[in-house]
């Protein structure tokens, strides 16, 4: 039996009693945990039913803080008193609603509100005017925030609240979680968080830093470790991506996977070949039929299961599927896409083959953009981005049926399924089919 609360938690649940209290820093550090056991607890209290739960989109905000209230362990101190129905949660008396921040129409469902009672999870994937609206609607003499979140810019308008809370003013609590405080997440997934990010990610994520996106965004890439003469193993399919471009950079990737189910290893994907063309410097334009002629060619030999497209080429898309190739839209999440392809390089499943030069050159100049980080916006500087683009679509979007050799299950034998002590013979499946009876 472990302590309910790490000591971290415990300064929090202890001292959340201000009007915006906020627990942010690393991921998986406990910040959920303890500031919705902070806040429910503030609910047990609240003379009236204006409590609200918000989330990044409402789906996330069931998924995040109300399965854990009716499910986890560490609520259970208040489950049994939740219920929920018609998508909004029940405790005791009280109902609290739940909405979503970047929902269609989220202005709409905050304007007017009166609000008593918020949690704000992952906070800073808000839009700024989301955030000025939930906290002008905590109007009332008992009106408590209570957000979880983790770091982003330095400028973002809920680090300006953590540095008020740091020089005293009194409307403001704030705590900084690191991964080190909490004893309930294994020392091999911390290790994984720390070798797997870089850069701000690593910052952000492992130290629960607020850091500028500035500088090389793949400042781990060294071409000794990423870049491979031949692909590393048998290719058990090919995928594509394509970033479209109709006066820019066109860039076609083909991608080889192998699961590892047949080798016995992890899965591996390398960029195998590239199809390059800069309209610019190349002696003319081609058109989207010349360019999808070209892609036929260039993946006839592979045999590709799909191709992850930018979603917003769409004439060019409907081109393709003419040919009878299958097409995917991409997800085109560029920061969480850098982030995916971050970790998945940084733990070797993404190699490439040295003839990728369009592809190596972009990852080895590919930086944050420092304007828009001045204007708190994190943004890659759109330049030479169309190769990496093309990579994040497929490594982002496409998810690779790992073979993990402990997950497969292990081949028990069928008689030994039952523990003899409590076995019910008459029950038996496979009574009369055994060498002995019981
Ligand atoms: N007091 C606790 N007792 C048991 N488990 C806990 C406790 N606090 C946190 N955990 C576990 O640690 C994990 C991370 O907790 P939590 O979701 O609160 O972290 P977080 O900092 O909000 O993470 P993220 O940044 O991903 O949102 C969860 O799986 C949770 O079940
Ligand atoms: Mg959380």
């Amino acid at each position: 039996m472990h302590d309910p609360f790490a000591p971290k938690q415990l300064e929090f649940i202890t001292n959340a009693t201000k009007k915006w209290n906020l627990a942010h820093g690393s991921v998986r550090s406990g910040k959920t945990v303890c500031t919705v056991f902070a806040f429910m607890h503030a609910v047990y209290n609240c003379p009236d039913s204006k409590i609200y739960i918000v989330g990044h989109t409402f789906d996330t905000a069931y998924r995040n803080v109300v399965r854990m209230l009716m499910e986890s362990e560490e609520m259970a101190l208040f489950r049994p008193f939740c219920s929920w129905s018609g998508k909004k949660l029940t405790f005791k008396d009280k109902i609290i609603t739940v909405l979503g921040a970047k929902d269609e129409g989220a202005v709409g469902n905050f304007q007017g509100l009166t609000m008593s009672l918020v949690y704000c999870d992952e906070m800073t994937l808000y839009p700024d005017s989301i955030i000025d609206m939930i906290d002008s609607r905590l109007s009332m003499p008992h009106s408590k925030g209570y957000a979880a979140m983790n770091p982003s810019h330095p400028k973002h308008k809920v680090k300006q609240w953590i540095d008020r809370a740091e020089l005293g003013d009194n409307n403001y609590y704030a705590l900084h979680f690191t991964l080190e405080d909490t004893p309930y997440v294994n020392q091999e997934y911390k290790n994984r968080i720390r070798d797997s990010s870089s850069g701000i990610f690593h910052k952000r994520n492992y130290l629960g830093l607020w850091c500028l996106a500035e500088g090389a965004i793949f400042d781990f890439f060294d071409p000794k470790i990423y870049v491979v003469p031949r692909a590393p193993a048998a290719a058990e399919y090919f995928i594509a991506g394509i970033d479209y471009g109709a006066s820019n950079p066109f860039c076609c990737l083909v991608i080889g996977v192998n699961t590892g189910k047949n080798a016995q290893t992890g899965k591996q994907m390398w960029v195998e070949a590239e199809y390059y063309w800069d309209h610019k410097k190349k002696e003319r334009q081609k058109t989207n039929t010349e360019m999808a002629d070209d892609v036929e060619l260039f993946l006839e030999p592979y045999g590709v299961k799909q191709i992850y497209i930018d979603p917003s080429a769409a004439s060019f898309k409907s081109d393709l599927r003419k040919r009878g190739m299958h097409t995917v839209d991409a997800n085109n999440e560029v920061e969480e896409g850098i982030y995916t392809l971050t970790s998945e390089m940084k733990r070797g499943f993404v190699k490439i083959v040295s003839g990728c030069t369009n592809l190596i050159r972009e990852i080895e100049s590919y930086v944050w953009d420092s304007k828009a980080s001045e204007k708190g916006y994190d943004e890659p500087l759109k330049r030479d981005d169309h190769a990496i683009d093309a990579l994040r679509y497929i490594v982002h979007t496409h998810k690779v049926n790992v073979y993990d050799p402990y997950k497969e299950k292990p081949a028990v034998d069928k008689y030994m399924r039952y523990n003899i002590n409590t076995f019910d013979t008459s029950k038996d499946p496979l009574r009369g089919q055994r060498g002995r009876s019981f």
